[in-house]
């Protein structure tokens, strides 16, 4: 089927990253033929002047409404109730820390292409307990505080909302995000790049990561899990909530919810004995009483990528199984799959890459999205690396020579210039992997391991660009690598 090819086709080499269509895609890949002078450090993004823009933008080039300027948000608690008739309202707080004098703010919060039944209603906002002026236009809700805020000072903004919109056109490629609903019934949140606004307001960018709780209250008999550690479980008459808490500081487009009346947490205690990592699954009920025979070799993984990595960045590790998704995302410590992968061959495969995004993409978070490579390129690396795990290095140079050929046969663009509309282009994927390859092959493996866990625990829980994995990578060789990286991440055409 055609959604499950294109899973597939993400993680395998071929043409397509993560979309529908991997037609259409193949055609938006193509870099732009007049190819952007090389540069090692990709353009460090210009931040708009005018305070205009930056109080509805961080200065993100490829996304300028996304994120906010003017504030650090330092924690978000969501709380979500799941009424009788299937709607959700919400109520979020976000904590911050002003980062200028503001006499008003925004968040990110809704959609521009959602109907207007689907755009979120606000209700109430207060800042520091008393209510606030705001303006909701389009993504943007304009708070004006009741008292101005001063630079260095911290504030408490409530937002009461309803209800939570259902999932949107994303700007990044061809399919919706936001708060999914399966054929099952199960509800989630898809959110990589920029769905995290349209079911809570958020500074929504990679670089304003946060510390989140999740509260969810839910029918009795309904389960809802989300990133980190269920901290309380509290159940009243016909209600349960869960409260999840994630302590790590994660970027908005990693947060997420898993809601179904079918499903049950499957603890894998075996993993935990062995990593000290809490491995929870959240699986439909008839998958729990017989998971994915691959799910058995999370610990080994964890342990393998642990290895060559350094150590896995957060406390707890799990997959969401859902349906009517179509991919695999990284949500922070509990990665998202689709019910189709649970017995397609390629699981394996696909579980390596996902988890490998908890240091890649996770606890090392691309500062600005053009660098997101720095995600998929390492992830899918990370797919070579188990293949050699498993099948030793002739495994590892086959698989290089058939993707390398893929990629040359499909004319995949530059990793390093992804296009704004096509952000996981296949190049992205496929060629980011054999950027890491060629850097392999030049410094040899005691280097390369070397520079990947360094890089790691040098950037842990923060935010990264090109140009600092570069750094690292000059430094720890002490070779001059601009040659290399220019020609890998930015050439049209594949090297050698
Ligand atoms: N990061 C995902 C991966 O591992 C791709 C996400 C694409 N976004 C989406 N909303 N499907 O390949
Ligand atoms: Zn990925």
């Amino acid at each position: 089927m055609i959604v499950l090819a294109s899973v597939v086709a993400a993680c395998t080499g071929s043409t397509s990253g993560p979309t529908t269509t991997t037609e259409a895609t193949t055609t938006i890949a193509q870099p732009p033929t007049t190819a952007s002078p090389p540069t090692t450090a990709s353009p460090p993004t210009t931040r708009p002047a005018s305070p205009d823009e930056t109080l509805t933008s961080i200065g993100d080039p490829f996304y300028p409404a996304l994120g906010n300027g003017g504030y650090d948000v330092t924690r978000y608690d969501i709380e979500l109730t799941l009424l009788d008739d299937g709607t959700i309202v919400g109520f979020t707080t976000v904590t911050a820390v002003a980062t200028a004098d503001l006499d008003r703010f925004s968040l990110d919060f809704g959609s521009t292409s959602a109907t207007p039944d689907d755009q979120p209603t606000v209700d109430a906002v207060r800042v520091d307990g008393v209510d606030a002026g705001w303006d909701h236009d389009g993504e943007e809700l304009v708070v004006t505080p009741p008292a101005a805020l001063t630079a260095g000072a911290s504030f408490v903004t409530e937002v009461e909302y309803s209800p939570v919109a259902s999932a949107a056109e994303s700007r990044a490629l061809p399919v919706a995000v936001g708060w999914y609903e399966g054929p099952s019934g199960v509800r989630y949140v898809v959110a990589e790049p920029d769905g995290a606004h349209r079911w809570f307001p958020s500074n929504d960018h990679p670089s304003d990561k946060a510390t989140f709780s999740i509260s969810v209250t839910v029918p009795a008999g309904t389960i809802a899990a989300a990133n980190g550690s269920l901290v309380d479980q509290i159940d009243d008459i016909g209600t349960t909530t869960f409260v999840w808490e994630e302590d790590d500081p994660m970027a908005t487009y990693l947060a997420t919810v898993v809601v179904s009346d079918r499903y049950a947490v499957v603890r894998d205690e075996a993993a935990w004995a062995a990593t000290g990592i809490d491995v929870r699954h959240i699986l439909p009920d008839d998958m729990a009483d017989d998971p994915p025979i691959a799910l058995d070799r999370t610990a080994e993984m964890i342990g393998v990528l642990s290895d060559l990595f350094g150590p896995y960045p957060f406390d707890e590790y799990g997959v969401a199984f859902v349906d009517g998704f179509g991919a695999a995302l990284e949500n922070q410590t509990l990665s998202l799959f689709d019910t189709e992968l649970a017995d397609a061959p390629i699981l394996e495969l696909v579980l390596i890459h996902e988890l490998a995004h908890q240091w890649f993409g996770d606890s090392l978070t691309p500062r600005w999205w053009e660098d997101i490579w720095l995600n998929e390129g390492f992830a899918t690396f990370a797919e070579l690396l188990w293949i050699e795990h498993e099948g030793g290095e002739t495994a590892y140079r086959d698989e290089i020579r058939r993707r390398i050929g893929q990629a040359r046969s499909s004319g995949l663009g530059p990793p390093g210039s992804p296009s704004p509309s096509n952000l996981f282009a296949g190049g992205v994927y496929q060629r980011g992997a054999l950027t890491l390859v060629a850097l392999r092959d030049e410094v040899g493996d005691d280097v390369f391991f070397e520079i990947l866990r360094a890089y790691t625990a040098r950037y842990a829980y923060g935010n990264v660009t090109t140009a600092d994995f570069v750094a690292v990578a000059e430094e720890l060789s002490d070779r001059d690598l601009s040659v290399l990286f220019d020609t890998w991440l930015y050439d049209d055409q594949i090297p050698g």
